[in-house]
Order: C-alpha cells, then structure tokens, then sequence
C-alpha cells in the first residue's frame, strides 16, 4: 500500500510534493488505505514557486461558500470578489487549504474575506464518540462575532546542503491581522504573531470581518530548496490539529514487532453499558499511526504537521500495523497498534493520528487536515528469543513479551496460546480448592469482611498470570534489576551462554544456582527452550496483594527479604517507570507469590482444602 495525500488527488498537489512522496524513504504505517497518487494532467506546472495558488475545485467550494455567484467568481480568482484586498493577496474558502509552495525569504499573503466568515456553516457531522482527553471546547465568540479557526501545516520544508549536516531550518512566522489598514501582516506590529513549532501553528479568534493572513518563509544559508505548507481557515473547526503531548503509551517490543496503546478514549468511570461505551468498542477504529526510524533526520521540524508525516510516503512497511479496541489496563477502551516488520535494536517513532476527521479527510471536510499527538518513542530489543504475547483468553492482561524460540516453527504461532492454556490449566486446581472456602455466606461466616473470594480469586489471577508467563527482556541488557534465566541452556545460534556472557550483574559461581540456570516456570524449559534471556520480575505487590485478599486456609505466603525475594520479585516502586523495574501485568496491578521455603521448583498440590502454591 502507497499512501500519499488527499492533495495528490483532491487538490492536485504540486508535482514537487508528489515526486517527494515517492521517494521519502522514511518509514511510515498508515491503517486506513487511502488516495492513491495520480499524476495527471491538472497538476500545476508553475515555475513560479513564490506565487501562492488556491488549488481548490470547484465542488469543494460548492460544499463551502454561501452563494452560488461568490465561489464561481473566486475559482476564477478574479481579484473583484475579494472586495477590499489588496493586490497580492489570495482569498481562502471556508476548510478549503491555500497551498503555495514559497521561497525561502519571501512572504506569501492571505485574506479570509468577511463574506466567508458570513457564510453557512457545514451542517453537523456525528464526530467521535466521545471528545478526547485533552481537547479543548470551543470558544464562545464576542458579541456580533464569529470564531475562525484558522491553522498551517508545513508539509515540506528545504533540505541540508551537506548530507551531515545538523538542525533544521527555521520555522515559518505567521502573522493574523483584523486590520484592514494592514492587510499584508509581516510582523506583529499590529498582527498577531502565531507560534509555529514542527511544522504546525493554530489560533482561533473572535473576528466580525475579513482577516488577513502573512505567512514569511524565512532564509536558511544551510539549507537548500523551497517550502510547501498548507493554510486553511474555517468557520467550523480546526481544519488540522496537534497536541504537545503523546497520546498513549508504548507497551512492549520484540526484536521486530512492537505493542503500543492510545489513552482511553473514555473516562474511568464510563461503564461498558453505555452507549459512548459501545461505540467506541464497535465502530471503525479512529486513530492511526505513522511509525518511522528515529536515525532518520528529515522529518524533524515538521514533525507535527499531519501533510507532512502523510507526504513523507512510501510506505516500507506494508500492512504493518494491526489494529483493534482493546480493555486491557483498566476496562476503558484503547485502540492497540501491533506494528511488524521492524528492525532489531533500532529506535523508531510512534505518531499517533487522526486521518481527517477519522472518517472523511482532505479539502472540504471539517478538521479534514487531520489531528497529530506528539510521538512516542520505543527501542526494539536485539536477541530474538523474546515474543510478544498479548490478547490472550485466560491471562487477558498480559501484554508483553515473554520467552520464545524463533528457531521452532511450530512454536512460534501458538506462543501466546501455549502460555495461556499453563497458567488455565494451573487455575483449575486452585478455583477447586477456592470452591471450598466459605465465601456466600452470611457476614459473619465469611473469612474476611474487608475481602471476598472474588477479590483473591483476581489476587490469584493475576499473581498466576505473571509468575507463569515471565517477562522477557534481552540477554545482553544489563539493567540490574534483571534475574539472569537459563543461563546454561546455549544461545539459540548455538553458542554457550556461560561462556560468552560480560554481564557485570552476576559471577561464575551464580551459574550454579537453580534461578539463575532454570526458567521459574519448568514448563519453558523443556516445551519452548529459549536459550539465557533476562525476566522482569513480577512486582512484589502481586504477591502481598495475593497473600491479603485470600483466606489463609490456602496458605500462600510471599518470600522474606533475604531469603529469595529478591530472586523471585521486583521492587514495586519502579513498576509505572518506563522500562517498569517489574511486571505488574500492564501496570494495572502488581506481580506474585511465593510460599516460604519451599524451594524454586514450582509445585501445585491440593491437600484437602488448601491448595499450596509454591513458585518463584
Ligand atoms: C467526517 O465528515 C464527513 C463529511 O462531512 C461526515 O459525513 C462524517 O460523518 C464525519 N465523520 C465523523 C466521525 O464525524
Ligand atoms: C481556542 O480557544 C479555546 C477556548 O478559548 C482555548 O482554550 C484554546 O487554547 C484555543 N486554541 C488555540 C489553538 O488557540
Ligand atoms: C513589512 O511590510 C512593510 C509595509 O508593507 C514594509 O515596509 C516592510 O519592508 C516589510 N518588512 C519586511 C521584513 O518584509
Ligand atoms: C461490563 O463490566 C462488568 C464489570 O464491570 C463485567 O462484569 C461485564 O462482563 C462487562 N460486560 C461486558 C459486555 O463486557
Ligand atoms: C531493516 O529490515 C529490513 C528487512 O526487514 C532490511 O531490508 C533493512 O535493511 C533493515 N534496515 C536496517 C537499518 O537494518
Ligand atoms: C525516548 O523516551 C525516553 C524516556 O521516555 C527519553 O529518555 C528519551 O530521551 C527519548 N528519546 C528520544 C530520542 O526522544
Ligand atoms: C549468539 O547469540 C548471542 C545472544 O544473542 C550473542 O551474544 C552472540 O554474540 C551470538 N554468537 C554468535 C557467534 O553469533
Ligand atoms: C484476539 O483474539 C481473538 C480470538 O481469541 C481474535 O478474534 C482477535 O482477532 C484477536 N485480536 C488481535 C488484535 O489479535
Ligand atoms: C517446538 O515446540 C513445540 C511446542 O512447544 C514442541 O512440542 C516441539 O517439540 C518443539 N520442536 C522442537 C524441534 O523443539
Ligand atoms: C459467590 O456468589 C456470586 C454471586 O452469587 C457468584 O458469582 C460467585 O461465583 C460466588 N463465589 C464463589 C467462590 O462461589
Ligand atoms: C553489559 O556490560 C558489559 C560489561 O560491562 C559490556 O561489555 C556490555 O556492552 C554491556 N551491554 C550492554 C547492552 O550495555
Ligand atoms: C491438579 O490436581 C490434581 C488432583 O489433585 C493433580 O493430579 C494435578 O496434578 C493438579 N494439576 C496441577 C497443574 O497442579
């Protein structure tokens, strides 16, 4: 799949922009198949480059602008129809861009004129299910006024002259005046200067007449070529939007895929019952993601602007990202990206998007410039003997990678399955044993009046899930609050890993001990045979969480400091940092439990009603 602008089609977009999108080869994921590009015979051919263009066609403006007279004049961009302005400045339509591809030192000038402003409103559209956390409502305007909203977009900007060359080049200044004395704004003497940061600059302003618009391209001696941006005032809303800040989180990686969320797109008290609830779950996904490599330079100053991450093409990744609604974390729903076909040991971006308004996008449509958040960022490990596993049955919070083996063919598509179906089959005995406690009893039967046995059956849950699928990170990463496993097993290229291991954390003589050369769970040993690979251990939390909310008739019990706590639990307090110093299952809760004294095999038994679980 190719994914290049709307303007490729829509607005025909200069040849300049087309020809970029071809040969950009930054790494960019797209969900939502798209225009294709079609260089034909309308696309402008000026020399000209300063001169500022309304590409806009016809039926755009139909949708658009009050009054048939009014949009037929100005696609003709007959200077009359702009009334008052002044030679040299360009009228914009109602959510319709001004494209202008413009030298470096020249200033390009712009007019909403009052008619516009004055003009119908596109009619109300569902929009999201809910508004997003973050989003501000709209202003209310002055009396007798009316708010514009009026935003830019750099979608290209000039290039090095030396390929190892530093920095970027200067960001656009963008001046809004009211005044019609001063119709050609190029400072903020009467204008107001518009910040412009990563290619993006907004504002909404309470206006009553025509506006006038200077955007300034400054000179950069260091760089080379033109800049192409896209300006667009509206009536309804944004046309483009962006937000200093990420929305979501990165999860987990492997050596080639990678799991990231959205915020929740809901309010932690939405129940699932409720009709944003349902929609949110079952219509079409809203967001997007453009994943590209951080060693990639080119896209940094206009990394907040939607047309630039969408021009900067080809597409390296094909149908790269999976994409669905997820409740992991805490029941409120999340949009999940599974991003594949990446390198090992390479930090990349992650940009979440909105594609227009998540349904319709391009010229004509209300915020169809699209919405952009600031990028996360994630590394990939480099052993490829971690997996991710997630969207499992049974252990439906567990989200990252865990042991694996690349090496078995067979394996390697039932990994999670593989997982999922140990810990449920474990789960058998202890929910027999639990059946046995008096739990729907009257108050004063029941084990505990602060905990029920739903309570330690989610203790349990939870801590069986992270003891029985251990978090997996790299061999060679050296974090220290990493345990060493199956250190004696060989690399899975068949090297021994007690030979060629520098790892600083731990001695010769620890290659003896049962943490060290075994996995805590016997089953990955003999079924998968990762080879040495690190565990983040299960937070200590799971464990005491575990221990209060279950009837001591089951006896659990958690490792005393000294006396393997420390090999079979994380600290809790690093458990929301990133990367988290322990598993606590998506850092809803916290990690696992041991009994005392009782070795590091793990051992299930049921001896009448108690049911003994003995794990590291
Ligand atoms: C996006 O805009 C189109 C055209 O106005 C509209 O039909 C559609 O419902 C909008 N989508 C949302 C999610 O508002
Ligand atoms: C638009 O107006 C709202 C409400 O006054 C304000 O909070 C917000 O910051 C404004 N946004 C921009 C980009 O100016
Ligand atoms: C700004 O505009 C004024 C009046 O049009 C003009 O005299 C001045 O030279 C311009 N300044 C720049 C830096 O272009
Ligand atoms: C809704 O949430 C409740 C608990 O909050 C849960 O028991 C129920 O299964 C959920 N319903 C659906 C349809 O997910
Ligand atoms: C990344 O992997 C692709 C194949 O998946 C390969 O063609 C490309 O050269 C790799 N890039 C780097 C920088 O290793
Ligand atoms: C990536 O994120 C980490 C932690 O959030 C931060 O320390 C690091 O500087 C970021 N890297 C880049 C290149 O932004
Ligand atoms: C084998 O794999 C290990 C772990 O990934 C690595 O440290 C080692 O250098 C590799 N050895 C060879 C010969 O490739
Ligand atoms: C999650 O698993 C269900 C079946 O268990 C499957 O239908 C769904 O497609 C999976 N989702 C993802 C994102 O893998
Ligand atoms: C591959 O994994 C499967 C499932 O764990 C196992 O039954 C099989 O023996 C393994 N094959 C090899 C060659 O290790
Ligand atoms: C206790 O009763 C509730 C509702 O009657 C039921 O859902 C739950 O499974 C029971 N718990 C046990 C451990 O039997
Ligand atoms: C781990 O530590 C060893 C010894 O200090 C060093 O050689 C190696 O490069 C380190 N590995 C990483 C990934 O930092
Ligand atoms: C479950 O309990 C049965 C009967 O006590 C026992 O034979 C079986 O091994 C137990 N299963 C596990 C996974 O511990």
């Amino acid at each position: 799949m190719r994914r290049l602008g709307y303007a490729c089609t829509k607005l025909r977009l200069l040849p300049l922009l087309c020809a970029s999108c071809l040969l950009t080869p930054i790494l960019l994921v797209l969900l939502r198949p798209h225009h294709v590009c079609a260089a034909n015979g309308d696309t402008l051919t000026h020399e000209d480059h300063n001169y500022p263009r309304l590409q806009t066609l016809p039926e755009l403006l139909e949708l658009e602008v009050d009054g048939g007279n009014y949009e037929s004049e100005f696609v003709g961009a007959d200077r009359s129809i702009i009334g008052r302005a002044e030679d040299g400045v360009t009228a914009l339509a109602n959510n319709a861009p001004g494209i202008s591809t413009i030298k470096q030192g020249s200033t390009d000038f712009w007019t909403f004129p009052s008619k516009a402003l004055w003009g119908v409103s596109s009619p109300p559209v569902p929009g999201l299910p809910s508004p997003l956390q973050g989003q501000s409502s709209s202003p209310t305007p002055a009396a007798g006024e009316k708010i514009l909203y009026i935003s830019l977009t750099t979608c290209i900007q000039p290039s090095p002259k030396s390929a190892n060359q530093n920095g970027t080049p200067d960001q656009f200044k963008f001046y809004v005046s009211t005044s019609s004395s001063n119709q050609k704004p190029n400072n903020s003497d009467n204008a107001i200067a518009v910040p412009v940061d990563g290619g993006f600059g907004w504002l909404n302003i309470s206006v009553k007449s025509d506006v006038f618009i200077g955007v300034f391209a400054p000179y950069n001696t260091d760089f080379s070529g033109t800049y192409n941006y896209q300006l667009t005032a509206s009536i309804d809303g944004f046309y483009a939007s962006y937000y200093n800040e990420p929305n979501g989180d990165f999860i987990d990686s492997d050596s080639n895929t990678a799991l990231l969320y959205t915020k929740s797109v809901t309010s932690e008290t939405t129940s699932n019952a409720t009709s944003v609830f349902q929609k949110w779950m079952s219509g079409p996904p809203a967001f997007s993601m453009f994943v590209y490599k951080q060693d990639d330079p080119r896209i940094l100053g206009i990394q907040n602007s939607y047309c630039a991450l969408e021009s900067w093409a080809p597409v390296q990744v094909s149908g790269a990202i999976g994409t669905s609604m997820t409740l992991i974390r805490d029941g409120q729903p999340r949009q999940q990206f599974h991003v594949t076909n990446l390198n090992g040991s390479s930090s990349y971006y992650a940009t979440t998007v909105i594609h227009g308004n998540s349904t319709a996008s391009g010229g004509g449509y209300v915020n169809g410039g699209g919405t952009v958040w600031n990028p996360l960022n994630f590394t990939t490990k480099s052993d490829n003997n971690c997996a991710l596993v997630f969207n499992l049955t049974f252990c439906t919070s567990v989200a990252y990678a865990a042991p694996s083996n690349p090496t078995n063919k067979t394996l390697s598509p039932m990994l999670g399955a593989k997982y999922d179906d140990y810990a449920a089959s474990l789960y058998t005995n202890f929910s027999r044993s639990l059946a046995q406690i008096p739990c729907n009893t009257t108050a004063s039967a029941q084990y505990s009046l602060a905990r029920t046995c739903t309570d330690c059956d989610n203790a349990y849950r939870d801590w069986l899930c992270a003891v029985s699928i251990p978090r997996c990170e790299d061999f060679s990463n050296n974090a220290s609050y990493l345990q060493p496993r199956a250190v004696n097993q060989l690399f899975l290229n068949g090297t021994n890993g007690s030979v060629t291991s520098n790892d600083p954390v731990f001695k010769p003589d620890n290659f003896s001990r049962v943490y060290y050369s075994s996995s805590r769970n016997p089953m990955i040993d003999t079924d998968i045979q990762p080879g040495p690979y690190k565990e983040i251990l299960p937070c200590k939390d799971l464990c005491y969480e575990l221990v209060r909310s279950c009837p001591a008739a089951l006896q659990f019990g958690c490792p005393l400091e000294g006396h393997g706590l420390n090999w079979s639990y994380g600290d809790s307090i690093g458990m929301h940092l990133y990367p988290p110093t322990c598993n606590s299952l998506s850092s809803s809760k916290g990690g696992a439990a041991v009994l005392r004294g009782m070795g590091f095999s793990a051992v299930f038994m049921a001896f009448g009603t108690a049911l003994i679980t003995v794990m590291i």
